[in-house]
């Protein structure tokens, strides 16, 4: 009984020095002092020692149970403590580490333009206008005086939905739509900045872009005027002394009109593929409003005159910030946009 009782000693010592953590050292406390545990087992078989060793064994059983709850609780203890310590250490904190840089988003070339825009228009008066992208075929081309056989209309150049409708190939509906919103020759100083839509595709076309229209209606409104206005508008965007050019064109709902270009920024005016060597770049499309297009909107041009144009953005921010490909501003590329 004494060797059995030395051998649990041993093997139960032994394998406290190898517990590694609390469940271990529950199984091991288990296994030793439990109901069915082995030191319980010698106790319960006291019965069977002779009456004279009983006190002795008895004894040793006791002994042995102090001493190695004793050490169990030390190992408890321990390895708490270790426990604590890794847990610690997990959740240091180095307040010397550098912080972490916040990626700041920032606007698109294409915003920061049209934000530009607009304020050089809003400080002069106007007002902003909207319509819709998928458009009538009533209102991008017959109200703006275009005939049926206009080129313009042909199916090659414009992105048609139905027999009617399609996606506008320009704001200039956004004229006819304020008129028609307005009591007859109410004056009008507004501009629509919007998407439209075209079969285009080049260093200097995107079959998505973006224009803003501008229309100002009321009496005795003169082409001076609108000189005037589009110089300033250029002047308020690039600085007083960009090079400004008016060139006669042709436009079904404006007479006179007129283009605007600008001196190309990409190659100073010596010729590049931006200006296709002719040292301006071409930003807005402009005239007097035809009187054909007052009256389909209910204002007589007998009483109110008027102009309007509608410039490219792209083309702008392109001068801007001296791009030279307008299809970057639609890629997306991080490294690109990071520029700005
Ligand atoms: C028009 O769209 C007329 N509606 C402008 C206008 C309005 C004239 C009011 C008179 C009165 P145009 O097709 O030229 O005109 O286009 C106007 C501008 O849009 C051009 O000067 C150019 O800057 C820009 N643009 C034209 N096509 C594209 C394209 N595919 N990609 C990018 N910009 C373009
Ligand atoms: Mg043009």
């Amino acid at each position: 009984m004494e060797k059995e009782l030395q051998r649990i000693r041993e093997a139960a010592f032994h394998e406290l020095e190898q517990a590694l953590d609390a469940t271990a050292l529950n199984d091991l406390r288990v296994k030793v002092l439990g109901k069915k545990g082995e030191l319980t087992a010698v106790l319960r078989s006291l019965g069977s020692v002779s009456a004279s060793m009983r006190p002795r064994i008895g004894q040793l059983v006791n002994d042995l149970r102090l001493d190695f709850e004793k050490e169990l609780q030390a190992k408890q203890e321990a390895i708490k403590e270790a426990e604590l310590n890794s847990r610690l250490a997990a959740e240091k904190i180095d307040v010397t580490l550098p912080g972490r840089r916040r990626e700041l988003g920032r606007r698109h070339p294409l915003t920061l333009t049209l934000d530009r825009i607009k304020d050089v228009f809003l400080r002069m008066g106007f007002d902003i206008e909207e319509g819709p992208e998928v458009e009538s075929d009533y209102y991008n081309f017959e109200a703006l005086n275009l005939p049926p056989d206009h080129p313009a209309r042909d199916m090659q150049d414009s992105f048609y939905i139905t027999d009617q409708f399609l996606l506008r190939t320009h704001t200039s509906p956004v004229q006819v739509r304020t008129m028609q919103s307005k009591e007859p020759n109410t004056p009008i100083r507004m501009i629509a900045p919007g998407k439209v839509y075209r079969r285009d595709y080049d260093a200097t076309h995107s079959p998505m872009f973006q224009q803003v229209e501008g229309l100002v209606v009321g009496p005795n409104i003169r082409f001076s005027d609108l000189k005037g206005t589009l110089e300033m508008f250029c002047q308020g965007i690039f600085g007083d002394s960009v090079k400004v050019r008016f060139r006669p064109s042709y436009f079904p709902f404006t007479e006179p009109s007129a283009e605007v270009d600008i001196s190309c920024v990409i190659c100073k005016g010596s010729g590049c593929r931006v200006c296709k060597g002719t040292g301006w770049l071409e930003i807005l499309g402009s005239g007097m409003v035809h009187p054909r297009v007052l009256e389909m909107s209910q204002y007589d041009p007998a009483v109110v005159s008027g102009f309007a144009f509608g410039m490219g953005v792209e083309r702008i921010a392109m001068l801007l910030f001296g791009i030279d490909d307008l299809r970057l501003f639609y890629e997306n590329d991080v490294r690109f946009l990071r520029r700005f």
